[in-house]
């Protein structure tokens, strides 16, 4: 008979680490129940319209101790208590994946336990397993994730945690690329994404027509909608120099309506090559978008499926996400060797 304490025991406490891009996040999880999820973003980045890598790993260098300190203290236990480290490889910048990867090489080998590496993006699909709470419902496999953000679009067809095939992806521009490139010529600060999404709520999302892109199968092209984007600006501008500030949240709401109709016409093909998915899940920063959530809802109760929308906190960069990506892994015993080096590249 087990006791009480070996029961408990069953399910790993996970500490994850998070560090691809700018943001240094560490959490805390017994099994897949969230027990903490410290991000702390770096602002140093706005005044330069975009991520500086150096700037990004001494930021990292700084903020990781009492990141990683904070969600401990949070869950309520100390590093002797962890089973496993598990922590992002990559892909991301490759200065910033060194600090997290060498912090959480350095503490697994002092406390003696297991090292688990993940794949960012394989974090990002699995978002959708965290559970805040034990009843929480979580989905089923197979499913079909749009996973969208600053440096992805892609359509994964998710058959398991480890079993994951991209249907299509950009074969130019990411989605929130084209959120982000179209507001900086609209003058927004960067990230222009979120300034889009609060404009376009105020807009008509039919004022303005943009190019969509005509690419056979299941791979998206943003950057067409870009130059169109920029040339409708131009002309406008010609004859009315105010045009931008008039029109703003019109141009912001056609802006988003045309990506969202981009990313829904592509997932729409791909539910139809594979009948057996019922269900959708969305990911990355893009689907923070509340125009992208509310047409995925949409499109999905239309077609009798079930949606996943991530909570806005792990639709970001998030050491959850890694670190319910890991307790798969530790399932499975898929273990990592200290010589493992972080990769700045590759696929899903
Ligand atoms: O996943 P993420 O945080 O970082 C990477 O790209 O790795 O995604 C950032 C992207 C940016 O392009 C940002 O503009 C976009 O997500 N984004 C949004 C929104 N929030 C973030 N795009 C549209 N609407 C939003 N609310």
């Amino acid at each position: 008979m087990m006791n009480e304490k070996e029961t408990v025991k069953k399910e790993p406490l996970i500490l994850a680490i998070e560090s691809s891009c700018d943001d240094t996040s560490a959490a805390v999880l017994r099994g897949d129940l969230l027990l903490s999820n410290v991000i702390s973003s770096q602002e140093v980045h706005a005044a330069y319209g975009g991520v500086v890598p150096e700037l990004a790993s001494r930021a990292h260098q700084q903020n990781i101790v009492p990141t990683v300190s904070e969600a401990l203290r949070r869950a309520g236990i100390t590093p002797r208590d962890l089973d496993a480290i598990a922590f992002t490889r990559g892909p991301g910048l490759l200065g910033s994946l060194v600090v997290g990867t060498s912090f959480a090489k350095g503490l697994a080998v002092g406390l003696g336990i297991p090292l688990i590496d993940v794949n960012h993006l394989h974090g990002h699909v699995l978002s959708h397993f965290i559970r805040r709470q034990k009843e929480e419902e979580v989905p089923d496999f197979p499913f079909i994730c749009l996973l969208v953000s600053g440096g992805n679009s892609q359509i994964i067809l998710v058959r398991s945690a480890s079993d994951m095939e991209i249907l299509g992806q950009t074969i130019d521009d990411a989605a929130g690329e084209a959120f982000d490139k179209c507001a900086k010529v609209m003058g927004l600060p960067y990230p222009g994404g979120p300034h889009i999404d609060r404009l376009a709520a105020e807009g008509n999302a039919e004022a303005f027509k943009f190019a969509k892109p005509h690419i056979p199968g299941l791979d998206y092209s943003f950057s067409g909608l870009k130059t169109s984007f920029l040339y409708t600006l131009r002309d406008e501008l010609e004859r009315d120099p105010e045009f931008i500030v008039k029109r703003k949240a019109d141009l912001a709401a056609s802006l988003q309506k045309t990506i969202i109709d981009i990313l829904l016409s592509k997932l729409k093909i791909a539910l139809d090559q594979h009948p057996e998915v019922k269900q959708i899940a969305i990911g990355g920063g893009v689907s923070a978008n509340s125009g992208f959530r509310r047409a995925v809802e949409e499109f999905a109760s239309h077609r009798g499926l079930r949606a996943w929308i991530p909570e806005r906190i792990f639709t970001t960069d998030n050491a959850a996400m890694v670190g319910v990506a890991g307790l798969f892994r530790y399932r499975d015993k898929q273990f990592c060797d200290i010589s493992l080096p972080p990769y700045s590249r590759v696929e899903i």
